[in-house]
């Protein structure tokens, strides 16, 4: 594994390793997103070793959330939870950079103050839901409703979240910011012509179509400079009901116009993966990997999506990306890098603890110890 444990500079960030803690959604905070002892304790878990976590998806915006006990980052409070949890990261020696999110038509009105959700065009997200407490206390799968188109102004409003939310991620103390433009999230859905059908600057041309986007990219830069900004992008992904008439164009002429910001990271996240699942075989119809989009995007590219320790390191062997993102793998091994550098074995991961509960499935999985030990 001598490329994945090799250190490597990531616009500013100066790591250790290769191997990173890729955003993942767990709905463990205290009341009102605030993260809390627990969730602190599982980042803690994770920090070994000088490698980059990166905090799961995380609200800007009161009015858009799509899963219950997700985090935020528009509050005092929230920010000062976030504080405590970039401390305990940073007193082991690794670094973190916060996902920044706008579900827009995933976005459930019960968990958005009651707004309806808002997305370039008044289209539905088909059998996609988001998660809410029932009245028993049990969490549940909710379908989204259909969202309202945003006006212009409005558009304005959202970049002004995202710059707030910025300032609060940065005064938090963390290294860096990823703006959540995957998985059918709002930057997508103004992206792809599937969900964007407007006919204003934002909509119609390939270049309308990704304003929204590199703006939101503008607005985080401007906060932070250069080499601190990272984008996550899902180029072959059709969660949250999203396609595309020609994804290779439209992704090589995003990457291309995200060389000048000059990034900390470009993340991608693999066609073989849908959300938080691999896909089933036979899905393979438009798919734009990292490998294809490498040639047209000049700075550090994170892969992420079905990676096991040893295809990881082929995949860094051949150029194709220069850090790897686990998900799945990291929830069940919190000292996943020194598993890898001593070829311990993995633990597995317990699906059923992903999306809410307590410590059990999440920070309870402890690190290897040999049976000669
Ligand atoms: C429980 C869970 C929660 C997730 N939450 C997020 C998230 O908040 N933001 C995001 O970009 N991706 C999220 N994902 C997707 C992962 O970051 C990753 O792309 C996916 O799990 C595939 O990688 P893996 O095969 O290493 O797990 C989540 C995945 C899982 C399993």
């Amino acid at each position: 594994m001598n490329a994945l444990l090799s250190p490597v500079t990531a616009g500013k960030l100066q790591l250790n390793h290769r191997v990173v803690m890729a955003p993942t959604t767990r709905m463990r905070t205290v009341q009102g997103g605030v993260p809390g002892d627990l969730m602190i304790e599982y980042y803690r878990q994770r920090a070994s070793q000088g490698g980059l976590l990166i905090a799961e998806a995380t609200a800007i915006s009161p009015f858009a959330n799509a899963y219950e006990d997700a985090p935020g980052i528009f509050t005092d409070e929230q920010q000062a939870g976030w504080q405590r949890l970039v401390d305990a990261v940073h007193a082991r020696g690794s670094q973190i950079v916060l996902q920044l999110w706008h579900p827009g038509r995933q976005s459930l009105p019960e968990l958005s103050s009651g707004h309806q959700p808002v997305a370039p065009s008044a289209l539905i997200a088909k059998d996609t839901y988001g998660v809410v407490k029932n009245e028993q206390g049990a969490y549940e799968g909710k379908l989204f409703p259909v969202p309202r188109a945003l006006d212009v102004d409005e558009i304005q409003d959202l970049m002004n979240e995202l710059r707030q939310a910025a300032i609060r991620a940065r005064d938090a103390g963390f290294d860096g910011v990823e703006l959540h433009a995957a998985n059918g999230y709002l930057p997508e859905q103004f992206l792809l012509d599937g969900s964007n059908q407007r006919t204003d600057s934002y909509g119609g041309t390939l270049e309308n179509r990704a304003r929204f986007l590199l703006e939101s990219v503008g607005v985080l830069t401007d906060i932070w400079g250069t080499g601190r900004v990272a984008v996550r992008i899902s180029p072959g992904g059709i969660y949250g009901d999203m396609h595309d008439s020609d994804p290779m164009a439209t992704f090589r002429y995003l990457v291309e116009q995200l060389n000048r910001f000059e990034l900390a990271y470009l993340h991608i996240i693999e066609p073989r993966i849908v959300g938080p699942e691999d896909r089933n075989a036979g899905y393979y119809e438009n798919p734009v990997a990292s490998r294809d989009l490498r040639a047209f995007y000049q700075g550090t590219i994170i892969a992420a999506g079905g990676f096991k320790p040893e295809d990881a390191e082929d995949t860094l062997q051949r150029g194709e990306a220069d850090l790897i993102a686990f998900g799945r793998l990291f929830t069940s091994n919190p000292d996943l890098p020194d598993r890898i550098r001593h070829a311990f074995p993995l633990t597995a991961y317990n699906r059923d603890a992903f999306f809410g509960g307590d410590e059990r499935g999440y920070s309870d999985f402890p690190v290897f110890t040999s049976v000669e030990e």
